[in-house]
């Protein structure tokens, strides 16, 4: 007996030992790669400033989920609070907030590249669905951010805890928008219409969730709780036989076909709903000619 324990013992300690090194290895090796530094300096496209430009970069602001993760007011909102995870705010970017304070270059870095004014990567800012916006999405976002009213609100810090550095050292979580960003994308140049072209262009929006390929499954990061985010290609597991109505239904009430309600804690409906009846249109174009995919092949 006393043998057996003292192996429990031995074993106990080689565990422990063995996660400290793993654990001091994430901390190393994400310290490292926070730490590098991008020099970016992107071409600020026209920033125009009458009321119809600010009113469309409401909305694309709106739609991309800039809304969602920097609060319904801009003010900053926490999306990630986890104490093994994350805990990560979208920063204040109205003139009461350190956003607010950024060069109009200082912006088009962060949005197009997710690099800050020191050159290092922004935390989880997803630019990797942004550096292809077009030049009129950007200047009509920057137009809006330079028209929105100073909120005074201080987010808690943003910090990364241990299980979120191990996650991200092993590939599963798209922590440093710099590394995966394109910094060399031409931004597109969409033809605004009921297209699947334009559909393509919004729905850069759905793939960190949906997958690049838009066949869903486990949204990476996220806790094994989470449901899977949907099969969004036209397969039996997916949108097959879904009507324009369905996803419209679906894409602002939260509803799926048989009144099934979606979570929408996780669809973010709340996002979604921004959409115009003509973007849905041109989303369900692309949506519905996709390839059919089985489930969770990203
Ligand atoms: C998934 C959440 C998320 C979404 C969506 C998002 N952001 Fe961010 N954004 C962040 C986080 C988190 C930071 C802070 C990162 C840091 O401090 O390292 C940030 C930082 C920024 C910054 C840099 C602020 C600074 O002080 O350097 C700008 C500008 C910005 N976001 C604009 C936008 C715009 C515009 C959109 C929409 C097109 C958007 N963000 C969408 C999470 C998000
Ligand atoms: C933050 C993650 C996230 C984003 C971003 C997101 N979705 Fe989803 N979506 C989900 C999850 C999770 C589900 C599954 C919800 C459930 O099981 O009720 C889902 C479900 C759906 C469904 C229901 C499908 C079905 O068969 O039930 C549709 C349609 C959908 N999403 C479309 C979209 C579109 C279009 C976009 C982009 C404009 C988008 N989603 C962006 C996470 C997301």
């Amino acid at each position: 007996m006393r043998k057996i324990l003292k192996w429990l013992g031995r074993l106990a300690a080689v565990v422990m030992a063995m996660v400290l090194v793993v654990l001091a290895a994430a901390y190393g090796l994400s310290a490292w790669r926070m730490a590098r530094v991008y020099r970016i300096d992107p071409p600020v496209p026209v920033v125009p400033n009458d009321a119809a430009a600010i009113a469309r970069g409401d909305h694309v602001a709106s739609i991309r989920g800039c809304k969602d993760c920097h609060g319904q007011d801009l003010g900053s909102a926490t999306f990630i609070n986890d104490p093994l995870v994350a805990r990560l705010s979208g920063t204040n970017l109205t003139p009461g907030g350190p956003g607010g304070k950024l060069s109009n270059v200082d912006l088009v870095r962060a949005i197009r590249h997710g690099v800050a004014p020191d050159g290092r990567s922004l935390l989880f800012m997803p630019a990797q669905e942004f550096s292809h916006l077009s030049d009129e999405d950007v200047g009509d976002l920057l137009a809006y951010l330079h028209s929105i009213p100073a909120v005074n609100r201080t987010p808690p810090a943003n910090r990364v805890g241990p299980l979120g550095r191990v996650l991200f050292v092993a590939g599963k979580i798209p922590l440093l928008p710099a590394e995966i960003v394109n910094h060399h994308a031409v931004p597109a140049k969409p033809l605004v219409a009921t297209t699947a072209a334009y559909g393509a262009y919004l729905a850069a929006a759905c793939t960190g969730c949906h997958g690049p390929g838009f066949s869903g499954g486990h949204i990476p990061g996220t806790p094994p709780d989470w449901p899977d985010a949907a099969n969004l290609t036209p397969g039996p597991t997916g949108l097959a036989g879904w009507s324009e109505a369905d996803l419209k239904r679906a894409l602002r009430q939260g509803i799926a076909p048989g009144g099934r309600a979606l979570k929408t804690d996780y669809m973010p409906v709340r996002v979604t709903k921004n959409m115009t009846d003509q973007e849905i249109s041109a989303l369900y174009a692309y949506l519905s000619g996709l390839q059919p995919k089985p489930r969770g092949h990203r």
